[in-house]
């Protein structure tokens, strides 16, 4: 079969492929993601406190071997992510109110993104920085600073980024934009305006990713989802589906039942998606099933207690219904 990296080029997109930090060490694994994939992004590798766990201390050797492994296949290498507020050095934390960190923030994303300047192509500059139930100024998130930031502290990261690597793409990635239920209008609305106003301050900011960890039991509205690529695309920002992979938690049946489920749900998705002129890829969040992510969270877990199929290769590295959904849809 023709892989989906050559599906996804044949629509002038691109496809990509998250690895656990193991992931890039096992040749099987690294064999399947260079026949399937034309980039690649790690999970951990890249996050402050997987980079900087002690002060002033960063140790580089895990993410340099990816970065190296990567240029040897000829695989794109995505930055994720600059900042995020689940991954901060503990050391940081006292002083992460009042602005006092801003400085440290900034810092670091312009040292991560010119040590890997030519090398990555592209960055998650801020990740999940919106929470419009925080009730904060712009929608932005309160944590990890107990109240939202000054808008010029994102400002600032994304000129860091910038200047530190003038070719690469700069995101701002974030999720729960992509259904009809829970806070996802909310969200969306809280999307567009601050990409509006981090344009408005001048901010480089290239594209917007959208996680699209996907759930069955979660209403998609294909006019809404639409819509609201239409607006980003329309704020002047490409569009690429970051982290995809598709939770059946509630989908009763065997294994074929569900993985119809599955695959049906991501054809309507991605078809919704890839309308939009303006996205220029996917990624999947995960290589196999059994490596997800998904199988070691709560909210994804099913009653039955069965694994959950979320990605587009099995355990045993076999194409799945997933797989075929997204290349049919490229
Ligand atoms: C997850 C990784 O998959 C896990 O391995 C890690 O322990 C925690 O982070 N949204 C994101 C990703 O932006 O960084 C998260 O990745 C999944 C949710």
């Amino acid at each position: 079969p023709t892989p989906l990296r050559e599906h996804a080029r044949a629509r002038g997109m691109r496809f990509g492929l998250a690895l656990r930090p193991e992931d890039g060490e096992d040749p099987r694994t690294l064999a399947l993601v260079t026949r399937e994939a034309d980039s690649i992004v790690s999970d951990r590798l890249f996050k402050w406190a997987s980079i900087e766990a002690e002060r002033d201390r960063p140790d580089f050797t895990a993410a340099d071997a990816l970065a190296e492994e990567a240029a040897a296949r000829g695989l794109g290498l995505r930055g994720h992510a600059g900042f995020w507020y689940r991954s901060i050095p503990a050391w940081l934390r006292p002083d992460l109110a009042d602005g006092r960190a801003n400085g440290l923030i900034v810092e670091h994303v312009r040292a991560m993104v010119a040590r890997y300047r030519g090398r990555i192509f592209e960055w998650d500059v801020l990740n999940e920085v919106i929470e419009p139930d925080d009730r904060q100024p712009l929608g932005l998130r309160a944590a990890p600073f107990g109240r939202a930031p000054d808008l010029g502290l994102y400002v600032d990261c994304f000129a860091a980024a910038r200047a530190a690597d003038p070719h690469a793409r700069l995101y701002l990635n974030d999720y729960g934009v992509e259904c009809d239920s829970d806070n996802n209008a909310a969200r969306r609305t809280c999307l567009l305006k601050l990409v509006e106003a981090l344009k408005a301050r001048g901010a480089p900011l290239d594209a917007i990713g959208i996680q699209s960890h996907l759930a069955t039991n979660r209403r998609f509205s294909a006019r809404i989802f639409r819509d609201f690529l239409g607006e980003l695309a329309g704020l002047g920002c490409a569009i690429k589906l970051t982290e995809f992979d598709v939770c059946d938690t509630g989908v009763r049946g065997d294994t074929a039942a569900r993985d119809r489920a599955v695959a049906d749900y991501a054809r309507r998705f991605l078809d919704a998606a890839f309308d939009e002129p303006r996205v220029i890829g996917l990624v999947a969040w995960g290589v196999r099933d059994g490596g997800s992510w998904l199988q070691q969270e709560a909210w994804a877990r099913r009653a039955d207690g069965a694994p959950l199929r979320p990605l587009p290769f099995d355990d045993a590295g076999r194409r799945t219904p997933l797989w075929t959904a997204i290349a049919a849809s490229f």
